[in-house]
């Protein structure tokens, strides 16, 4: 990625005339969503313009990369391949070609085996799925399961150990049922440190209940197979996640197993093929219809000529309700950068801030803050308009979606000055006929493409997270100092236990 092209790319931006008083329609489609843009500051002939500039600087040959065998992870000369795991074909780059078909026919194995149930020797058939995970490692699959409900196996019950919470540990202590659940321990590094403590007692829990049996109820999914060999997992029950899958990618990985199993693989490949239609559309869409592009480009105009800092996600759908923490991660874990290819702080914005919550429910808790606020904050909505038992609720609820966009673009006039609302608050609305694997899957994609195409627009790498791993380091740090007094406290921290004595 040329360094010129990202600093030229925000000083164009920055020429922009950008307004919200025009009326252009402007709709774009995929296989299963409807997304318009109408709602924004740049309309169609603007976003054409820049999408034509960005040809003319090689944005469709930075763009490609990931379609072939690469380094656009960058800072830690790593791959990235997460779209090679959603296309039937699954040919991946030589050089890792022929590891992944073991490790797809391992799991592909392994899931077929599992449907044969008992799964186990113990008799007992398998009805509780536990993840030991966090980040990238727990959310994609998570979202996918809890959206996805209706297309799980209604046997099933998936449990969640992120964090070393007590509450959360003894609630999955109270649901599960050792002899019938099978644990993942999902860590690409293994080392993450909330994710081993939650594996020791769990396994722990584990042997006092089974005795010498336990072990065989534990799956490691990691890219560290010797540890996980060295922590006592069964060869035949460590799956493999390549350097090449960001963690925060995963959930198309042996990450995704919990999820794989819960659908099934009818539905487990409907999600993939849905992600692998998204990515023939960032592929070779034009970039004037490239939806991810433009959502990208969208998101630079507003942080580097509007001063914006933050987008809201807000599904009107409470099965997407784990789709903004997912996000979240995605964006802010892959964007959240300021230090280019040349190793040099940039001059301008990157990623934004994202937050969000279900509509209506943030309707009545902070819209107003769009509303009346003094920032501003482009929106993502998101409705599904007709898969549902119950019409005159859907209908209801998709209508409340599209006046949200309307009021908070056109604003109300008139009335004393507090009343007034000043309209032009951005908005895309994402709309579906249904929430299943296939549209889920081109959801998840888009997003995934979006954040990638920030990455090459800023010269940044999408792909790292340093950033997040300093502030691992602190944890293991001042628990040592905490605990056994070991190491340094600054004086803040010590001033805040001090005080924390006299209560
Ligand atoms: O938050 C930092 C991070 O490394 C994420 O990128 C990752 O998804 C998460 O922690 C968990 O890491 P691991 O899968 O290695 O346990």
């Amino acid at each position: 990625m040329s360094i010129i092209f990202a600093t030229n790319f925000q000083e164009f931006l920055k020429t922009l005339n950008i307004n919200p008083d025009h009326q252009e329609l402007f709709t774009l489609n995929t296989d299963q969503w409807v997304i318009d843009l109408s709602r924004h500051y740049l309309n169609q002939s603007q976003l054409s313009y820049l999408s034509t500039w960005l040809e003319q600087h090689d944005f469709i040959n930075q763009k490609a990369q990931l379609f072939t065998d690469n380094t656009l992870n960058f800072t830690e000369q790593r791959a990235v391949n997460h779209v090679f795991l959603r296309d039937s074909n699954q040919v991946f780059p030589s050089a890792q070609n022929a590891a992944m078909q073991a490790e797809i026919a391992k799991q592909n194995d392994f899931c077929q085996r599992f449907h044969k149930q008992p799964f186990m020797n113990t008799g007992k058939k398998i009805r509780h799925l536990l993840t030991i995970g966090i980040g990238g490692s727990h959310l994609g699959s998570n979202l996918v399961i809890d959206a996805l409900q209706e297309f799980c196996d209604k046997h099933l019950t998936n449990h969640y150990l992120t964090g070393t919470d007590p509450y959360q540990l003894n609630d999955v202590l109270k649901q599960i049922d050792p002899e019938a659940t099978l644990v993942f321990v999902a860590s690409k590094s293994f080392t993450t440190q909330e994710t081993l403590w939650n594996y020791q007692k769990i396994k722990t829990w584990f042997e006092q209940k089974l005795g010498s049996t336990a072990n065989s109820h534990f799956i490691a999914i990691t890219n560290n197979q010797v540890k996980a060999l060295c922590l006592g997992f069964l060869d035949e029950h460590i799956f493999s996640v390549p350097e090449s899958i960001g963690g925060r990618f995963s959930l198309w990985s042996a990450i995704g197993l919990p999820m794989r199993l819960s659908l099934g693989e009818t539905h487990y490949q409907a999600l993939l093929a849905g992600a692998h239609a998204m990515d023939m559309h960032f592929k070779d869409r034009p970039l004037a219809q490239n939806i991810p592009v433009l959502l990208a480009i969208l998101d630079l105009v507003y942080g580097n000529c509007l001063h914006v800092q933050q987008r809201a996600v807000i599904p009107y759908s409470q099965r997407l309700r784990l789709l903004t923490p997912h996000l979240q991660q995605v964006e802010m874990e892959s964007n959240g950068k300021s230090v280019d290819q040349t190793g040099l702080s940039v001059t301008y914005q990157t990623g934004l801030a994202v937050f969000g919550g279900i509509g209506p429910n943030s309707q009545h808790s902070f819209h107003q803050w769009f509303y009346q606020g003094t920032f501003l904050t482009p929106i993502d909505f998101i409705a599904i308009t007709g898969d549902s038992q119950h019409p005159d609720f859907e209908q209801l609820l998709f209508s409340q979606c599209l006046a949200q966009a309307k009021a908070l673009w056109e604003g109300q006039k008139g009335g004393e000055s507090y009343q007034m609302t000043q309209g032009g608050k951005p908005s895309t609305m994402f709309l579906s006929k249904n929430l299943n694997p296939r549209s889920l899957g081109e959801l998840i994609a888009l997003y995934e493409h979006k954040v990638f195409s920030i990455g090459l627009l800023t010269g940044t790498n999408a792909f790292d997270q340093f950033g997040v791993e300093a502030g691992k380091k602190q944890s293991i740090a001042m628990l040592a100092a905490i605990n056994e007094g070991a190491g340094y406290l600054d004086p803040i921290t010590q001033h805040m236990l001090n005080q924390l004595t006299t209560l």
